[in-house]
Order: C-alpha cells, then structure tokens, then sequence
C-alpha cells in the first residue's frame, strides 16, 4: 500500500514537472569571466535550458540581472531590450525551433558592469518557471601590483599595493621560510568612483632568515584563482642603518596568472 502511493506520488510529480508543461533544467553559462589585457572583445552566452512537454498556447522568455528586466522575448514575436543594457545586448537568434528561437542572451563589450546574478523565467501557458546564476566579471585588464620588502632589524616590513582591479582583492603575503610569522595590519581598500579597487596591504615578519623571499598573493572572495608578486627580501646584516637597507628597486615581480576559467563551486 505504501509502495502503490510513493509510486502514484512520484508519478504524479513526474507527470507534473515533466510529462505536463514545462520544466527548467538550467542556465547555461561562464560562472567566471577574466577580462586581462589580451581579451579583445569577448562575449558571453546565457541559454535558458526549458523543455515544453505540450505545446502551449503562449509563451514568454524574460531575462533579468540583479532582479532588473533587461530582455523578453514573446513565441512568435520580435524580442526586445530594455534600457538597463542597451549597449550589451546583442539580439540573435538562437535556434531554429520556434519554442526557443530568441530565448537565449548574448552579451558583448564585456565589463564590470555586467557583474552580477542574471535569471531567466519562463511563463508558459499558465506554467511559470525561473532559473538563476550568478556570473563573476574579474577584470584585470588595468590592474598593477606592486610589493616592497625593507628589513628594519630582525623585521620586514611588507607592502602590497594593488590598484585598478575588481573586485576587491584580497592580499596575503607568504614567506618561504615556514619559520616567519607574519602580521598583517587591516588592508586600506579605496573603492574608486569608477567601481574599480585600489588597496594597500602591509604586514610585518619578523624571525626572518637573512635570505628570505616573499609572495605577495591576490585573490578574490569565493573565485578560485589568485595572481602572485614575489620579492627577494635584500641580504642585509641586522644592525645596520635601517635608511640604507631600502630594497634593491628593481625588485622582481613576476605575476603569474593561474587563472583557471571554469569554476567548480
Ligand atoms: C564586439 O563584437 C560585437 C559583435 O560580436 C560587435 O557588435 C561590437 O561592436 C564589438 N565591440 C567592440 C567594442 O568592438
Ligand atoms: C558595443 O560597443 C560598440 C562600440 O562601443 C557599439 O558600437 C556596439 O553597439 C556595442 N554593442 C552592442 C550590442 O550594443
Ligand atoms: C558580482 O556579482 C556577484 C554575483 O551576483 C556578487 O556576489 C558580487 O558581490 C558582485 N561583486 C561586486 C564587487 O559587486
Ligand atoms: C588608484 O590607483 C591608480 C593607479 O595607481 C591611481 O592613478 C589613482 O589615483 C588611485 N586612486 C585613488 C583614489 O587612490
Ligand atoms: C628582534 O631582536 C630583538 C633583540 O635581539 C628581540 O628582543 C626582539 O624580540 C626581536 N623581535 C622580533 C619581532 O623577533
Ligand atoms: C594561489 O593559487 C595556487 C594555485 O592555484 C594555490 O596553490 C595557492 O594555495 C594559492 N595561494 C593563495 C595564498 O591563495
């Protein structure tokens, strides 16, 4: 008896979400986007995954992105793109089936501005359905960084400086001696007028070795990749004038991007 209602149960449920109307698998599309200084006009593609099981009598695709309307498009209809991203809709056809002609997005002069969590809903006949993602613009086309290292005495001092990047970054710095500690003081962040970051990171190690070199890394709140700066600390003997132990300027910095363009939340 159990058994005969979990199955009319299930079935129901399947007959409902699947057999009768319509149903949202999902929204295809980059989670992560890294704009760096060899992206030349990228674009990315949003598909609402729908399948109708009946044909419907209407059928309505609408797009937002942070709960705004920015796209919808009417079966049989002509789509049309509201104000919020006039300039980074482009309107394509996307498949030749009439139920999904114009469902899709495709977005170019790729930007900040684009960061966000897009939807897609779907209402058919009396069904309605929606899906949602969220998509991560990283943009380091502009960006500098920048790392000191100064040995005061039996200390280095440490700065990080990380301008023109988004969004905010977030600055650790390493040393290869697992001896070292190292504290970090609160990072100045200065959020630009432009949506873009500037932030400067110091930190002080002490029980250095006289031979140390440091990484500085930059890396973003839940995206799964960071940049790194490294810097020799120079060997100086402790004790000496602290004004002539500046470091060698012309430090090396070299920022490796390990940058992997799928995330796998
Ligand atoms: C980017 O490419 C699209 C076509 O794919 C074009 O319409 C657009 O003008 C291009 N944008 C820039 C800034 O070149
Ligand atoms: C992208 O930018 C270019 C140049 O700024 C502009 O001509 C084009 O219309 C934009 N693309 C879209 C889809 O609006
Ligand atoms: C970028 O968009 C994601 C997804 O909506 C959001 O979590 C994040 O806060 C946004 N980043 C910034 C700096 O606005
Ligand atoms: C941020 O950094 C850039 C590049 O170093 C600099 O030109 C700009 O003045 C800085 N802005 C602020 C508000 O600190
Ligand atoms: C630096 O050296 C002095 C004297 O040798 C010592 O007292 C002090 O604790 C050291 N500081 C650190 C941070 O290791
Ligand atoms: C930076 O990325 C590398 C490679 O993905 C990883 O091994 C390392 O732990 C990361 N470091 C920091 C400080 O996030």
């Amino acid at each position: 008896m159990k058994l005969f209602m979990l199955l009319t149960f299930s079935f129901c449920l399947l007959y409902s979400q699947v057999i009768h109307g319509l149903k949202i698998n999902d929204l295809d599309g980059p989670e992560l986007v890294t704009l760096d200084k060899h992206t030349d006009n990228k674009t990315i593609d949003l598909d609402c995954d729908y399948e109708l099981s009946e044909s419907v009598p209407y059928l309505l695709v609408k797009w937002f992105m942070n709960n705004n309307l920015i796209y919808q498009w009417i079966r049989g209809k002509q789509p049309s793109v509201l104000p919020v991203l006039r300039d980074y809709i482009e309107l394509r056809k996307i498949s030749d089936d009439p139920d999904h002609e114009y469902s899709g997005l495709t977005l170019n002069n790729i930007s900040i501005q684009l960061n966000g969590t897009y939807k897609c809903s779907v209402n058919a006949g009396h069904k309605y359905k929606s899906v949602e993602k969220e998509i991560h613009i990283v943009d380091l086309r502009q960006y500098e960084v920048e790392f000191h290292a100064r040995k005061v005495q039996n200390e280095t001092h440490l700065e990080c400086i990380v301008n023109n990047i988004f969004p905010k970054p977030i600055i650790n710095m390493v040393s290869n001696d697992p001896m070292a500690i190292i504290l970090k003081d609160n990072p100045s962040t200065v959020l630009r007028e432009n949506s873009y970051f500037n932030v400067t990171q110091t930190a002080v190690a002490s029980n250095a070795e006289s031979e140390e070199s440091f990484d500085c890394f930059v890396s973003f709140e839940s995206l799964p990749f960071n940049i790194s700066a490294r810097e020799v600390a120079a060997q100086l003997e402790a004790g000496t004038d602290a004004a002539s132990m500046l470091v060698n300027p012309q430090f090396v910095v070299y920022v490796l991007f390990v940058i992997s363009t799928l995330l796998m939340f």
